[in-house]
């Protein structure tokens, strides 16, 4: 047995230590550089024992060129080497952008000096390992390095779930919302065609009973008169619920709806709204979706102006180039307060983020206090 053989004590079954958990079932591999094949041979007997991948180098340059295919939780290195140095190949480790935060952990004679020591460290060595070495302490040491590497792992594992849920939950969202606009939509002309049909027989028989009874007989015409009247208010309500589900003015494509709601705006709240179209074909090739999405924006903008921002004069802007299309709402009053979406529960201006990012668009957002809102949203055109 060679001196250096004797150095590495064969581990004891009884002091083993606690094997690291990969999070993924996958080891993580060690790197083990030395140009002493035996003393090679006994380290990776000892680190195989942990359930580790354990590769190994018999110089640093041979280290460098597997370096560029396989990363390692931790390497273990030679200081002692010919041609490349244990210090010398730290160096051009930690110069590679891939290996830059690999640990190393330096093997070393315990009689090497302090300053040998510290250049190690300055050479990017996070640790020591002295011959003749301890397989307790080796394990001990490369452990901790694995645990961290597990760590790391595990959050990458984790941050990856998290991501893949909230791509879900977006989904998820998408796909309710246009559910619920097809439901709104079905309901509607459900709505439409047979309440809508019926009450229109129903005045036509009113107003022929209100005719021919006319002065023969005042009271039933009296009540003709006022079944006339019911009607046509129950007809009224109907269509005010149908335009509230979904306005069949949508079917007439995105501007003439954004202009029925304006004027339903100004009509219901008193507030002067302009809207200003600089592209005679603002809508055209727009899909319903998209369409839909814009108008439910519209609303959700309109519906905060009035409930929030006491302002005397809003502004309505549809613009299109060759690859976006923009509507812009901005009105005059007190501006966004400071803590805008730390409420919690408020949904509005979230749902209009939601939307805007199911067509893949963006919101901006400016605002002063007392100097009034503006909403950009700005939607790409397939
Ligand atoms: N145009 C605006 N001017 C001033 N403040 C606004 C305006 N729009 C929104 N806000 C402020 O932003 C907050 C958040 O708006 P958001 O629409 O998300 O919620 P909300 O209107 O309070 O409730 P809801 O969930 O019913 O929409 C509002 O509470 C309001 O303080
Ligand atoms: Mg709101």
């Amino acid at each position: 047995m060679s001196a250096q053989q004797q150095d590495i004590p064969v581990l004891k079954t009884g002091s083993q230590l606690r094997q690291p958990l990969s999070p993924d079932g996958i080891p993580a591999s060690v790197l083990v550089i030395d140009d002493n094949p035996s003393k090679l041979k006994a380290l990776v007997a000892i680190i195989s024992r942990m359930g580790l991948d354990v590769t190994t180098a018999s110089s640093g340059r041979e280290a460098l060129r597997l370096l560029l295919k396989q990363d390692f939780a931790v390497i273990l290195l030679d200081v002692k080497m010919p041609v490349m140095d244990g210090f010398e190949t730290a160096t051009l480790i930690h110069g590679r952008p891939r290996s830059a935060h690999t640990p190393i952990i330096f093997i070393t004679a315990e009689a090497d000096s302090d300053s040998d020591r510290f250049h190690g460290y300055t050479m990017g060595a996070v640790d020591y390992i002295f011959s003749p070495i301890m397989p307790e302490v080796l394990c001990a040491k490369v452990r901790v390095f694995v645990d961290l590497f597990y760590l790391q792992r595990k959050l990458i594992l984790q941050t990856d779930e998290l991501r893949q849920s909230k791509q879900l939950l977006h989904q998820l969202a998408s796909h309710q919302e246009w559910i619920k606009e097809e439901e709104r939509k079905r309901i509607a002309r459900e709505i439409h065609d047979e309440l809508g049909q019926n009450l229109l027989a129903l005045r036509i028989d009113a107003s022929m009973l209100h005719a021919r009874t006319g002065t023969m007989h005042p009271k039933l015409n009296e009540k003709a008169q006022y079944a006339l009247n019911q009607i046509d208010a129950t007809i009224k309500s109907v269509r005010a619920i149908i335009n509230d589900l979904r306005p069949p003015v949508l079917d007439l494509g995105l501007q003439a709806a954004i202009e029925w709601q304006i004027e339903e705006f100004r009509r219901r709240c008193g507030i002067a709204c302009d809207i200003v179209v600089e592209n005679e074909d603002f809508d055209s090739g727009l899909d319903e979706k998209s369409a839909t999405a814009l108008f439910r924006i519209l609303q959700e903008s309109l519906t905060n102006v009035m409930r929030h921002a006491k302002a005397t004069q809003v502004q309505v802007e549809l613009n299109r180039n060759a690859v976006c299309l923009y509507m812009r709402i901005t009105d005059n009053g007190i501006g966004l307060n400071q803590d805008v979406g730390k409420k919690g529960k408020t949904f509005g201006l979230q749902g209009i983020k939601e939307r805007i990012r199911m067509l893949d668009g963006e919101l901006k957002i400016d605002s002063a206090p007392r100097k009034g809102t503006s909403l950009t949203i700005s939607i790409p055109l397939s």
